[in-house]
């Protein structure tokens, strides 16, 4: 640990403390630590002053903060295009024919793709006249069930820029995922494509979208040809993307939005078994999406931006296409596994193309550890200068060796924390101010305000842990609603500590006067599995529609790579016997239902589940089980020896 000495301090915990280096200092775009003063002074007139500098608007706002809790607004009346913000400032600047996206193939045989911003630009005026003349319409929604290849941002773009509102689905979902996800959006058109590569493999995905759109209101399938896998094509329904883009005009006006209307929606997993669509709005998200992807990853012009998360999720949405093409940057988009055709698959691209900011998910990071170092030590790696990790809490071991063996103990690693609902990252560190600590977030982002409160909402003190809320004024890309459910909106995020504090269903701790701040994982039935954000009562739902199930109960256990994995309490209806192909089958259930994701670790079969007297399932000694914790009083439930059975099947005896 030689080279970084001059950065490395102790802290009186005994942990790594690094602080930036006056190089990092002098590159970043803010370095000063009074930012975070200064915003906080007056947040509604620093996000006012990012959005001016960062966007390009069609007409100023007449009010850039308005509250009437638990909604708000930004920027009202600002008129704004994504699109026209994403490309045309930068087609008619010197970036015409700077690399947009640099796409690279699962095959190795296979050549890689760039797209300049002209490129891209020509891509997407043409797609979305492609979906104008389909008949889309501004305010309608279109599905995108597609893998990591250069149409998913034209597609999306596309919607941005003729005002239509796309919501991304998951490649690796399953139809019926689709399908409801379509049903509840009202989706007019789906965006597909083929299949596409996964280990070395053709993934037939068109099967599934033909799952996804019956009995929606989709009228129209456009497919991309990607994999070239024999298709099924509904004739009067299905089209191909590139006969379509063949004949289309190469340029469609962006359409002026009103910084308040919708992007977009992507359905994310709740408390309950119905995913919630959650509302992003322009003007808003935008900012939010411009200026941490510049600050947090310190963007600049020459830089390479790999985020690996996929498209269907929050990160995909706004760090591998918005946040950084709104900056001008260069993004990396790989379709394939990281382990393929061997595990240094991700290094072999990062020295290929010289990539510098790397983002990634601590799962990821731990799987690649398991492997060895000597896999990234193959590999020239210098280029990287920052790294980052998202989607659920960090380990210390995780972090030092990222920090070691892929930043080199050079590069400062960002620990962003944030949500589907917060549309961009809220508490991290910034790569010029620091400190950079283990397991430890950082601060709220400049002009976010949060705090750690106890049960009955008092504030905690430093080292106490509570839950993580946001106070007024919100961050400017957070969610403006639950998709036609303004209910559970409310119930949601705005009924534990009232209509003006914003609950995250995260636990956290105050690290230090500072402000510094450690996530300690959701509060809720949501499980982290693998980085995928998932709900324990989906699971649940999948299970139940399985014939031979009577009830069931799922709850996530914790798992050394994938951070969480649910395990599913199973109770057989009568005329039922447990048997390995029984136990298959439940597990395909899920696949089916769901998808790979979601597939449960364990199934644990048993005669009865611990239940209250009012017969209410007794979750918390469920997960007490499977996290190897004391089960504590069990003398209130109706059937207290199911516990002691429970306990010898999961293989605990405490
Ligand atoms: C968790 C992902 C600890 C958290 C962007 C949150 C994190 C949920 C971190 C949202 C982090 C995300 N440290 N926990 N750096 N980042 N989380 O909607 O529990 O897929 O509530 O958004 O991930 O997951 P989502």
């Amino acid at each position: 640990m030689s080279k970084q000495v001059k950065w490395v301090k102790e802290d009186p915990n005994n942990r790594f403390v690094f602080w930036p280096t006056e190089e990092m200092k002098k590159r970043a775009w803010v370095s000063d630590e009074s930012i975070y003063a200064e915003a906080a002074k007056d947040p509604v007139a620093f996000w006012a002053a990012r959005a001016r500098e960062g966007l390009d608007w069609f007409q100023e706002w007449t009010e850039t903060y308005q509250w009437n809790p638990p909604y708000f607004k930004w920027f009202v009346n600002g008129k704004i295009n994504a699109s026209y913000n994403a490309l045309d400032r930068h087609v008619k600047s010197w970036r015409k024919n700077k690399a947009a996206i640099i796409w690279e193939p699962e095959s190795v045989d296979e050549p890689s793709r760039v797209l300049t911003y002209n490129d891209l630009y020509r891509e997407v005026n043409k797609f979305a006249n492609v979906l104008k003349s389909l008949g889309v319409k501004k305010g309608d929604r279109i599905g995108i069930y597609l893998p990591m290849i250069p149409e998913v941002q034209i597609a999306m773009l596309a919607c941005a820029r003729i005002g239509a509102i796309h919501s991304v689905v998951f490649s690796a979902f399953s139809g019926e995922s689709l399908r409801s996800r379509m049903e509840d959006a009202e989706a007019k058109v789906l965006v597909t494509a083929d299949g596409y590569y996964r280990r070395g493999k053709v993934v037939n995905l068109k099967p599934n979208a033909d799952v996804g759109v019956e009995n929606t209101k989709i009228e129209k399938v456009i497919v991309v040809k990607r994999a070239g896998n024999t298709v099924n094509m509904v004739a009067g329904r299905d089209l191909w993307w590139h006969e379509l883009m063949k004949k289309a005009t190469l340029y469609c006006k962006p359409e002026p939005m009103d910084s308040e209307e919708m992007l977009f929606t992507l359905y994310t997993s709740g408390t309950t078994g119905k995913p919630k669509g959650i509302v992003h709005n322009v003007g808003g998200y935008l900012t939010v999406a411009l200026w941490t992807s510049k600050w947090d990853f310190d963007l600049h012009d020459d830089d390479i931006f790999w985020c690996t998360a996929d498209i269907g999720w929050i990160t995909g949405h706004t760090y591998a296409c918005y946040g950084p093409l709104l900056n001008g940057a260069t993004i990396l988009v790989y379709e394939g596994a990281l382990n393929f055709p061997e595990v240094d698959r991700w290094w072999e691209i990062v020295e290929k193309y010289g990539v510098t900011i790397f983002y990634t998910a601590p799962t990821a990071i731990r799987m690649i550890l398991r492997w060895g170092e000597e896999w990234p030590k193959k590999h020239d790696l210098s280029s990287i200068r920052l790294l980052g990790t998202v989607g659920e809490p960090i380990n210390q071991d995780a972090w030092m060796w990222y920090f070691n063996h892929i930043g080199g103990g050079r590069c400062p690693v960002i620990d962003t924390w944030w949500q589907t609902e917060t549309g961009a990252t809220l508490i991290n560190s910034l790569p010029g101010i620091g400190p950079f600590i283990p397991t430890v977030a950082g601060r709220s982002f400049p002009g976010a305000t949060h705090d750690i409160l106890d049960e009955k909402g008092e504030p905690l003190g430093i080292g106490e842990g509570g839950y993580l809320v946001q106070k007024s004024p919100f961050a400017p890309g957070m969610l403006r609603g639950v998709y036609k459910d303004p209910e559970r909106y409310k119930t949601q995020y705005w009924s534990t500590y009232g209509e003006k504090i914003y609950y995250t269903s995260d636990g956290a701790i105050k690290w230090d006067e500072m402000g510094n701040i450690r996530l300690t994982g959701r509060v809720d039935d949501v499980m982290k599995v693998a980085g995928h954000r998932l709900s324990t009562a989906e699971v649940e739902n999948a299970l139940t529609q399985h014939t031979s199930v009577a009830e069931c109960a799922v709850v996530a256990a914790p798992h050394d790579v994938k951070g969480e994995v649910p395990v599913a309490f199973v109770v057989l209806k009568q005329g039922f016997t447990s048997s390995p192909e029984l136990e298959n089958s439940l597990v395909q259930q899920v696949v089916k239902a769901i998808g790979p994701t979601a597939k449960p670790a364990k199934i644990i079969l048993t005669d009865a589940l611990p239940k209250t007297r009012s017969g209410k399932i007794m979750r918390r000694i469920l997960k007490a089980l499977v996290k190897g914790e004391t089960v504590g009083d069990v003398m209130t439930l109706m059937n207290p020896e199911t516990v002691e059975d429970l306990k010898r099947k999961v293989g605990y005896s405490k």
